[in-house]
């Protein structure tokens, strides 16, 4: 008798439970007072507070993209990942520069600094797995690729190798990482990416052949040489990472 009835009773509080939150949720909140509920985070006062984010603050805002930001973390379940340069990674940045990209480009730049997706911390080794890792920009050109290296998350847009160096916040449903570097999506910027040198392109010496001009060799990259050269750029990049922490550390000794 009991256990027939139980699952009535637990779908009756079920109902009832939802119906009170919609109710919460869908009535207009008019009063001034910031009464702010434990899941809601304003991002832009967030923003303002910690860093300095002052540049991406107001990139975010030029754009509108704040509030594009904002609407996934207050309506959506999924939640928001963002990854913020401090305002010194804007300043060290001199080539490329952001002056002269169009609204629509610097839109997409703001966009590719969020994944439409909660992550904690903890999820990012899940992520390295999954690379690469669609932005809130959208498709496979303004994806990141995330890896763990003992424990820090280093990831990379093709143009821009970074980590995350500091949680500024990490509760559902917002997470904001600090980065070193502006991240620059290879669909804005392209793929001339200076740390692989060009293969050297032989010049026949015998110039007064009728083939000179055409007999130029184009090497054809497969895409299995593709994959391989950026890991291994990746990897180099970390050794000498690591390096430059070594002898940072060592020069730190004589101060
Ligand atoms: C997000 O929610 C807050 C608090 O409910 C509200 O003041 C703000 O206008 C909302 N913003 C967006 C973009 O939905
Ligand atoms: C933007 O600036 C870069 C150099 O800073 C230049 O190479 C490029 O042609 C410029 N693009 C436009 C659209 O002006
Ligand atoms: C990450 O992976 C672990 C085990 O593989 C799994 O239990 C966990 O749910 C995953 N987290 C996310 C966010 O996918
Ligand atoms: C990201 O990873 C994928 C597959 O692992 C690879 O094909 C792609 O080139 C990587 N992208 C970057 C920017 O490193």
């Amino acid at each position: 008798m009991d256990y027939s009835i139980f699952p009535i009773f637990i779908s009756m509080i079920l109902t009832l439970s939802t119906s009170v939150n919609g109710q919460a949720i869908g009535s207009p909140n008019l009063s001034p007072a910031p009464a702010p509920g434990p899941e809601y985070t304003n991002l832009a006062e967030l923003l303002s507070v910690t860093g300095p984010f002052h540049t991406f603050l107001d990139y975010l805002e030029s754009t509108k993209v704040i509030d594009t930001f904002q609407n996934q973390a207050n309506t959506t379940k999924e939640g928001i990942t963002l990854f913020v340069p401090k305002d010194s990674a804007f300043s060290k940045l001199k080539k490329p520069s952001l002056s002269n990209l169009t609204a629509d480009q610097l839109k997409s730049l703001c966009l590719f600094h969020a994944l439409p997706h909660y992550y904690s911390l903890a999820d990012f080794k899940n992520l390295s797995k999954i690379s690469p890792v669609y932005t809130f920009a959208g498709g496979e050109l303004y994806s990141l690729n995330f890896t763990d290296v003992s424990g820090t998350v280093h990831l990379t847009s093709g143009w821009t190798n970074t980590k995350v160096s500091s949680a500024v916040r990490a509760t559902y449903p917002v997470a904001v990482y600090q980065v070193d570097k502006v991240l620059l999506p290879e669909a804005i910027f392209g793929t001339d990416i200076p740390p692989t040198p060009a293969p050297v392109v032989d010049i026949a010496p015998d110039a007064d052949s009728p083939d000179a001009d055409n007999g130029k060799a184009i090497p054809v990259a497969s895409p299995d040489s593709t994959s391989l050269s950026s890991s291994h750029r990746m990897m180099t990049w970390g050794v000498s990472n690591n390096l430059f922490l070594a002898i940072a550390g060592g020069f730190l000794m004589f101060l």
